[in-house]
């Protein structure tokens, strides 16, 4: 696909014919976020079906997102915990290569249940087109000191599967300035992706100059986060409403896109100016 002299492009239609054009190739990483068939109200998409119906729709979209990929290319595929079976099923039926199952701990939230414990995390899997990654860029963080712990690590610590230290964007006063809000204070798509979150996933599984697609766009965070990162990028979202939303937010800059306020927490990553170039000119420095 011919991305005509821009680095980031969207489109607004629904991914699978979007898919099924063919035209897509030499993808090296997909965000895979797609309505979690959970009743929420989606104005072009039917988030209530039978689950069959709902996991044979999505296999069809991974299995054509797979023949997109490049050799070692990575899908990073969000879902809710219960689904992970299916998950399973349905990216190893389409030739994906398990790596891992990465648990994203909300710390602002849980979601309480009267007879079993309460939720608070959401599954992502990584998986790679072949059995060994083409890029994977051990990140290292500066993670906070544990209540036990006496010392720092001076050199800040490895990333794991467990991902405890990314706000998600809930209601209510946690949400801060990163989640888009109409002119009532009400946030406009109830399930924009924080940055932070495609910054770790960018940042791991990429280089520069790399092309990184996300199929369910939504409000563009994927997009925002690549186009920093010096990524090229794709994307595609069937609401137009969101579209020209995300248009309207790749040209804004806002500084709570920004993620160069998270460089200094990644400062121990080895090859950290190798992957993310040090120059936002667009944004502004925090
Ligand atoms: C879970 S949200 C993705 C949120 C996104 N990660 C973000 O940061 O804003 C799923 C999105 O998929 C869109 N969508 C639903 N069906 C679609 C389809 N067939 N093709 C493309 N987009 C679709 C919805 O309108 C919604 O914005």
């Amino acid at each position: 696909m011919k991305m005509s002299g821009k680095t980031v492009k969207v489109y607004c239609m629904d991914c699978l014919e979007f898919l099924r054009q063919e035209a897509l190739s030499d993808v090296h990483l997909t965000f895979l976020d797609p309505p979690f068939n959970q009743g929420k109200n989606y104005r072009y998409f039917d988030d209530e079906q039978h689950p069959e119906i709902y996991w044979g729709w999505l296999k069809e979209v991974i299995g054509l997102i797979y023949k997109a990929t490049a050799d070692g290319g990575a899908i990073y595929f969000m879902q809710r915990e219960k689904n992970v079976g299916w998950m399973m099923k349905v990216l190893e039926e389409t030739g994906w290569t398990f790596q891992n199952l990465i648990i994203w701990k909300k710390f602002t939230s849980a979601v309480p249940c009267d007879f079993r414990f309460g939720k608070q995390y959401q599954v992502i899997i990584f998986a790679t087109k072949g059995e060994k990654p083409r890029v994977f860029n051990k990140l290292r963080i500066d993670y906070p000191l544990r209540p036990n712990y006496k010392y720092k690590r001076p050199t800040g610590i490895y990333v794991t599967d467990v991902w405890d230290d990314i706000k998600e964007l809930t209601s209510g006063y946690f949400a801060g300035d990163e989640a888009l809000r109409d002119e009532k204070g009400s946030r406009i798509h109830t399930q924009q992706s924080p940055v932070a979150l495609l910054l770790r996933i960018i940042l791991s599984s990429t280089r520069p100059g790399d092309l990184v697609f996300d199929p369910f766009a939504g409000t563009g965070t994927t997009l925002v986060v690549a186009k920093q990162l010096k990524r090229r990028a794709i994307g595609v979202e069937i609401d137009p409403d969101y579209v020209k939303l995300i248009k309207w937010r790749l040209n804004a800059m806002r500084e709570a896109d920004n993620v160069l306020k998270y460089r200094n927490y990644y400062r121990f990553t080895p090859n950290l100016d190798k992957i993310w170039p040090n120059s936002h000119s667009s944004y502004a420095t925090p």
